[in-house]
């Protein structure tokens, strides 16, 4: 019987990670579920998927501070990662007017910049893999309230283009952009953003599952940004 595939999720304790982390162990996945702050839930998710008959180990990196230990880490842990998601990702509120050099570079450091690190790792550590990394359908849309969020997201989806041409063939690099999934606690933009979405709903973790699933078994895409967003990235028309 082959092996069971392994996934790493970054930033899953919680929210958007820990559903697709439980989904892919459904799949038949074993999990690496990566986490800063959420101990407790990430253990609750591994709990959960243990229980279910997979494997889950939990690892704590900061991707602000040292992003280049993750991968070995995990390495280590489960040996070859068929997947990594690109998950983690902070929302501050605020225009490029009023941030510090030091917030700005925070933002990028752990949006932008670990994707892009841990990448660079994973393709140097195996043979072959898979990267997924989760953007933003309305980063493209301008406003100014979550500017250096939106440019992080925009970089990333540029540094997933680079990453499909740079590592293929034996890599491939896509991303998902979610549009309104979950919203931020005490997010007040909903319902101005659902008017701006032509099909104006709400997106689901279903959505965002089924679009992780062909992008996982679709071995001839790569350097596609798959919009789950309610046609919220074509902006207001
Ligand atoms: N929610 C939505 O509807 C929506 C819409 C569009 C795009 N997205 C994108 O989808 C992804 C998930 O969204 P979400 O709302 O579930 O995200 P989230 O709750 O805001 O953050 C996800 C995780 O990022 C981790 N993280 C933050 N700073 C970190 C650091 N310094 N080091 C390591 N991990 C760090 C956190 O881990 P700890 O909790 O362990 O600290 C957190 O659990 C994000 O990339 C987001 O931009 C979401």
């Amino acid at each position: 019987m082959k092996n069971p595939l392994t996934a790493l999720i970054t930033g899953s304790g919680h929210r958007l990670g820990s559903s697709m982390a439980l989904f892919l162990s459904e799949q038949g996945y074993n999990l690496v579920i990566h986490y800063n702050t959420s101990k407790k839930e990430a253990e609750n998710l591994a709990h959960i998927i243990e229980k279910n008959g997979r494997h889950a180990y939990c690892i704590k990196v900061d991707l602000a501070k040292t992003p280049e230990k993750l991968i070995p880490l995990a390495r280590r842990t489960v040996g070859n990662i068929d997947l990594l998601v690109n998950n983690a990702s902070i929302f501050p509120e605020g225009s490029i007017k009023s941030f510090s050099a030091t917030e700005i570079i925070n933002v990028l450091k752990i949006n932008s910049l670990a994707p892009l690190l841990l990448g660079q790792t994973y393709v140097k550590s195996q043979v072959q893999g898979n990267i997924i990394n989760i953007t933003d359908g309305n980063a493209c849309n301008f406003n100014e309230r979550y500017q250096i969020y939106r440019i992080s997201k925009i970089l990333l989806e540029t540094i997933t283009i680079e990453q499909a041409c740079l590592y293929a063939p034996h890599f491939r690099v896509n991303a998902i952009a979610p549009g309104i999934i979950i919203p931020a606690v005490g997010e007040k933009q909903t319902e101005t953003l659902l008017l701006k979405t032509p099909l104006q709903k709400k997106g689901s973790m279903a959505d965002i599952n089924s679009a992780l699933w062909y992008l996982i078994n679709s071995d001839y895409v790569t350097g596609q940004i798959m919009y789950i967003d309610g046609g919220l990235h074509m902006g207001k028309v």
